[in-house]
């Protein structure tokens, strides 16, 4: 099979390639990413030798990078990766946002279409779905995002609804929870909390840390999507989960213990405008289809530590600019 992964030099997608070139020693796999500050070939410098592994430099909100993308390979199925992610960043600076998560699905879409492509899977998030107090989203859930992130994932989601009613396209969405693991990006809860910690510096714990995340380890979200691509019927949309709900507060906890560290270490700082209080995954039909989560909260968390621990010539640079503090002060009190 002849993959064409977007947006395959960021955490997630990074992820997923390895898993595919691994498990799939006759798949061919052409990443296309426009590495922007979150997307690194070092996430990938342990495969970049692999002949059947070819790295694109490209936008996709430029539509004659993607058409001719689409019209020089042979190309099976899609899996697209490629967002700007961080909601903090979107609530200073949408732009970037609506350009990728929307205007880039429009043209993959148009370039599917066009190619006859037979398998397209839009990778997307619970956050369209908005907070829920209580129950869980299922795959019928209205979209209710509250972030300038969650609302231009809907929109490209939404245009992959609209392709596969109006034209056929064989497309599937799925939404996924919270995900954790190696090559994240240090500014999300998790690997910023970890590298601070490792640094002595303080974690900005937003408001009380009672809100509540589902958390899912990037292996299991690679599986899962390795099931879809594979299993999944085109037309359908799926959620991703992992069941493990955990408040933030609770996540803090967890890493300080871990690297022997105490609450000393928490700085509550203002809240995000607009903060989800929880979600929560409804995954009944993903699991009727024989998925299974493989990886535990506790042991995949510590090997996420270790690998931080192991790594810091990966995310070192990532931490140098001012980016991260520059946004954080918009939160201080
Ligand atoms: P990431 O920010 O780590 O990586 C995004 C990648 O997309 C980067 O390599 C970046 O260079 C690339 N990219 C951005 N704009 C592009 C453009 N215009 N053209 C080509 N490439 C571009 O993101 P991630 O955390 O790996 O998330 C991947 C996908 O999964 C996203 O669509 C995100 O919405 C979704 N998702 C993420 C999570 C999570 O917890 N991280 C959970 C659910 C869903
Ligand atoms: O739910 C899936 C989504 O998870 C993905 O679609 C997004 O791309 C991904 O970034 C993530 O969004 P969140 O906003 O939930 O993740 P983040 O790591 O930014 O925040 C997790 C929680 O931790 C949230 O309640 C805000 C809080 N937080 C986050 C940061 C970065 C803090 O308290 N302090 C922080 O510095």
């Amino acid at each position: 099979m002849n993959l064409l992964i977007v947006g395959g030099a960021g955490f997630i997608g990074s992820n997923f390639i390895r898993h595919i070139l691994k498990k799939y020693p006759t798949y061919r796999v052409i990443n296309l990413d426009k590495l922007t500050y979150a997307g690194n070939l070092n996430n990938l410098k342990d495969i970049e030798g692999n002949a059947n592994y070819q790295f694109i430099k490209g936008d996709i909100a430029d539509e004659r990078t993607v058409k001719k993308v689409f019209r020089l390979n042979k190309i099976d199925a899609v899996i697209n990766y490629a967002a700007e992610t961080h909601v903090d960043r979107s609530i200073l600076d949408p732009s970037a946002f609506i350009k990728t998560d929307i205007l880039g699905t429009y043209n993959l879409l148009e370039g599917i279409k066009e190619y006859k492509i037979a398998k397209y899977i839009q990778v997307s998030t619970d956050e369209v779905y908005g907070s829920i107090e209580k129950g869980k989203f299922t795959e019928e859930s209205p979209f209710k995002p509250n972030s300038p992130y969650s609302a231009s994932k809907a929109g490209g989601d939404l245009l992959c609804r609209a392709c596969v009613k109006t034209y056929g396209l064989p497309i599937i969405v799925t939404h996924a929870c919270n995900c954790y693991g190696p090559y994240q990006y240090p500014e999300k809860l998790i690997p910023l909390f970890i590298t601070n910690i490792i640094e002595n510096k303080k974690v900005p714990l937003y408001g009380e840390g009672q809100n509540i995340r589902e958390w899912l380890y990037v292996l299991d979200h690679g599986n899962a999507t390795d099931f879809i691509l594979h299993k999944g019927k085109v037309g359908e949309v799926y959620n991703i989960g992992s069941g493990v709900e955990k408040q933030n507060l609770e996540i803090t906890h967890f890493i300080l213990d871990e690297l022997g560290k105490d609450e000393a270490m928490i700085e509550k700082i203002k809240d995000r405008p607009a903060h989800d209080f929880r979600y929560a995954l409804d995954c009944t039909k993903l699991k009727r289809l024989g998925w299974q989560s493989e990886y535990d909260f506790p042991s995949a968390l510590r090997e996420t530590i270790r690998w931080y621990l192991a790594n810091d010539w990966w995310w070192k640079p990532l931490k140098s600019g001012g980016y991260l503090e520059y946004y954080k002060k918009q939160y201080q009190r």
